[in-house]
């Protein structure tokens, strides 16, 4: 029997659940930090630059494979041509590895949101906090728990009902807590420094890193090379506007990266008094200096409650779309039906996500190529595979199928005004660029030219 295949109910739901999984952790914490590291106002303009031409030209042509093949990554590759079926599984794998170590991720986030809103926010300030709590063996892998639970019950209410349902109702919130934030971090006294540091160009930051930098950060902020465009896309109807659509996530993506870095930025600036290194903590940014930085302020309990509630908002429209993704692929390729696919996914995600939690404590003397497990599933996933991915993606698009049959697609829809820039970009800009992030990214991982 033939499966109808879900679909979203029109632009706006597809606008909204693929900006969903757009704007994450990555726009949140990584953004402002690369921001403010590398040069400011000329990394926001180089990141703007290559938005619209590499990060649009491979968003509409995933976008479009999917909504041609009517398939998920694996079958989408397979249906355009047979010898190049090997691109899906290879994209498949990137989901399959992200979801655990993300949803780990995501369980800190609720952790630090129930904190904040049981008045224990000057505790998660304390020092040590952070460290001593991912550390323990049992509570983080709950909370893993609870955060790949919500996930997986959105997937299996379906793609109507259930993801377009939720990002309809979440999006929104994202966008006011989030400008409520911008507006309190850039009003607090001493921030306005910070507002200049992060939006002036300061030119001596600038060099090849910057862009490098810029590009790796496209890429998983707009959530390419993992399956998951070309899965929404096939839940895209044929007479929806590509183009337009694509313009729009876009705007979202960068629109809350931007936004998320006048919230920190500024609010670090103010609290270590100028002090820019306090930015460069990675994931500590977010778990160690930002509670630090509410609890020095007035009603810093409740900007934290809000704070932590965006960044939950941002990390499950995510992982929402890495588990449909997974779960898609399933479908297609085993015949499951929803839910047996969905508790396929779970179990998966527990092989993974509780050694990847585990790493940080009890199994922390076990490394893999000298990382821990979360490290090496994030440096596996994004320094290797993504750009593996992207780079045959862009070699199948302008040589084997051509680029015309992605133009056709899209031209279904209404007329394809970035016909040539997408030709030229997809055949020579994208593939040498993506060969340049590939290179750049193992020799830093590898210590022999530090990004
Ligand atoms: N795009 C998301 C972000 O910016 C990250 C993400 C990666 C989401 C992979 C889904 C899949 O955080």
């Amino acid at each position: 029997m033939e499966k109808q295949r879900n679909s979203f109910t029109g632009k706006i739901g597809f606008v909204l659940a693929a900006a969903g999984s757009a704007v994450g952790l990555g726009n949140i914490w990584r953004f402002p930090y690369l921001a403010a590291k590398y040069g400011g106002g000329i990394f926001l303009l180089v990141y703007l630059i290559l938005a619209v031409s590499f990060g649009f030209t491979l968003m509409i042509a995933e976008i479009a494979i999917g909504r041609k093949s009517g398939l998920s990554a694996v079958g989408a590759f397979k249906a355009l041509d047979k010898r190049f079926a090997f691109i899906g599984y290879l994209a498949a794998f990137v989901p399959i590895i992200i979801l655990p170590y993300y949803s780990v991720i995501g369980g800190w986030v609720i952790k630090y949101l129930f904190a904040f809103c049981s008045g224990s926010s000057s505790l998660a300030a304390e020092p040590g906090y952070f460290e001593a709590f991912i550390a323990q063996p049992t509570e983080p892998v709950l909370w893993f728990l609870l955060f790949i639970a919500v996930t997986a019950i959105v997937v299996l209410m379906g793609v109507e009902k259930g993801i377009e349902k939720i990002s309809k109702i979440m999006m929104p919130i994202l966008i006011v807590l989030s400008i409520i934030i911008a507006i309190y971090s850039i009003t607090l006294p001493g921030a306005i420094d910070g507002v200049l540091y992060y939006i002036t160009p300061n030119f001596e930051s600038f060099s090849v890193k910057t862009v490098l930098a810029a590009m790796g950060q496209l890429f998983y902020s707009m959530s390419l090379a993992m399956g998951i465009m070309i899965t929404y896309g096939s839940y895209m109807k044929k007479d929806v506007n590509l183009e337009s659509s694509v313009t729009q996530i876009e705007v979202f993506d960068t629109g809350i990266a931007f936004l998320a870095g006048l919230m920190i930025v500024p609010a670090v600036f103010a609290f270590s008094g100028g002090d820019e290194a306090a930015l460069g903590k990675g994931p500590g940014l977010m778990f160690v200096t930002l509670p630090q930085v509410f609890a020095s302020m007035k009603g810093g309990t409740i900007i934290g409650v809000v704070f932590f509630l965006l960044v939950f908002v941002a990390a499950l429209t995510s992982s929402i779309s890495l588990m449909e993704t997974i779960v898609s692929i399933f479908c297609d390729k085993f015949n499951m039906t929803r839910k047996q696919s969905c508790i396929a996914v779970l179990a998966v995600c527990l092989a993974l996500g509780i050694p990847s939690s585990l790493g940080f404590g009890i199994w922390g003397s076990i490394t893999i190529i000298g990382m821990s497990f979360l490290d090496f599933f994030d440096f596996i996933s994004n320094s290797v595979l993504m750009p593996i991915v992207s780079f045959l993606t862009c070699i199948f698009v302008g040589y084997i199928i051509k680029p015309k049959t992605i133009s056709d697609e899209i031209s279904l829809g209404a007329e394809f005004k970035r016909k040539k820039l997408f030709e030229v970009v997809i055949k020579y800009v994208a593939p040498i660029c993506i060969v340049l992030i590939l290179v750049s990214s193992l020799l830093d991982t590898f210590g022999i030219f530090k990004i």
